[in-house]
């Protein structure tokens, strides 16, 4: 299967939220990853057809993805970033309703609303109320009710968002055993949930893919530029002013840091094998927080 993007722009008002994004997906996992704004929702929901494009279209197998109607979304699982359950629902009903929207015949729908509950470790959760669910779990039940119609494009916005590190592995875990026959694309800002599990990893940054390889390919990218050193206490004010800081821990008399620059920050500095969130770092520090380094 082919999922294509051709000259995909979309621009609210003033706002140009897509910028001319062209590529094709084939079966695999894709993470899309881009800080807060960058436009990957908005991406997201012109490839399920939410949205309109202002311009260029998406295509699955040739084929426009609005003209296709019904048979798209026959191939379509898709997980909003903000997702509207219905508190008094139990995570069955929830899920049978969900069934039912995407058309699937009753029988079936049961069989598969255990098996899925089952996937997201919810079985035991499925006659509960959603009003009384963790967001972690919430979270898993939106995962669920995805892949009711095993779609063939399967699309997560943001789908660890308040998942516990636990839950982030068993969600790795899902997601690496489903891939072989589906293209799924998961959207997010926290790069170590797309590091082990992404074929291709695309960075999005003011609605633009501006780096796009496979894991490795992009760890090529900053290799030799991470530093592992020791900063005197009297400098570090500025260092961090000066420099892209990937971590730091304050000892007695000098701050053990990982820098990420070209050239060595400091004399004795030694270079260490970066990370993705390294490579991260270094495309967004110009626009982080201090404090917000996911
Ligand atoms: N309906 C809308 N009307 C106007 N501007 C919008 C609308 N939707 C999104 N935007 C703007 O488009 C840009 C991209 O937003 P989008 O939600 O796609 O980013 P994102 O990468 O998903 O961000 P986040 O990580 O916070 O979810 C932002 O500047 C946002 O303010
Ligand atoms: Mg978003």
């Amino acid at each position: 299967m082919k999922l294509a993007m051709e000259h995909l722009s979309k621009q609210f008002k003033n706002k140009i939220a897509v910028k001319q994004i062209d590529t094709v997906l084939t079966e695999g996992v894709y993470g899309f990853l881009g800080a807060n704004g960058a436009g990957k929702t908005t991406l997201l929901q012109m490839i399920c057809g939410i949205i309109e494009p202002t311009s260029g279209e998406v295509k699955v197998n040739g084929e426009n993805n609005l003209q296709m109607g019904e048979r798209f979304r026959d191939l379509l699982g898709y997980l909003p970033q903000e997702f509207g359950y219905t508190p008094g629902f139990t995570a069955q009903d929830f899920m049978l309703y969900i069934a039912s929207i995407k058309g699937l015949q009753p029988k079936y729908a049961k069989r598969r609303t255990r098996e899925l509950l089952k996937l997201v470790n919810l079985e035991k959760e499925a006659d509960r109320k959603i009003r009384t669910f963790s967001g972690g779990m919430k979270r898993r039940l939106g995962i669920a009710q995805a892949l009711l119609n095993d779609p063939k494009i399967l699309i997560l916005d943001e789908p660890t968002a308040g998942l516990d590190p636990k839950e982030r592995a068993y969600f790795r875990n899902i997601i690496s055993e489903m891939s072989k026959d589906k293209i799924i694309i998961i959207s997010t800002h926290i790069v170590s949930d797309i590091e082990y599990i992404s074929d291709q990893v695309l960075v999005m940054k003011k609605g633009s893919f501006i780096l796009q390889g496979t894991p490795e390919e992009l760890l090529d990218k900053v290799k030799g530029e991470v530093w592992s050193c020791h900063i005197p206490n009297k400098d570090w004010t500025r260092f961090e002013a000066q420099f892209c800081i990937a971590n730091s821990h304050a000892l007695a008399n000098y701050v053990d840091a990982r820098i990420v620059s070209l050239e060595a920050p400091i004399e004795g500095a030694i270079n260490v094998e970066p990370t993705l969130e390294d490579l991260y770092l270094k495309y967004f520090s110009d626009e982080m927080e201090v404090g917000d380094r996911n």
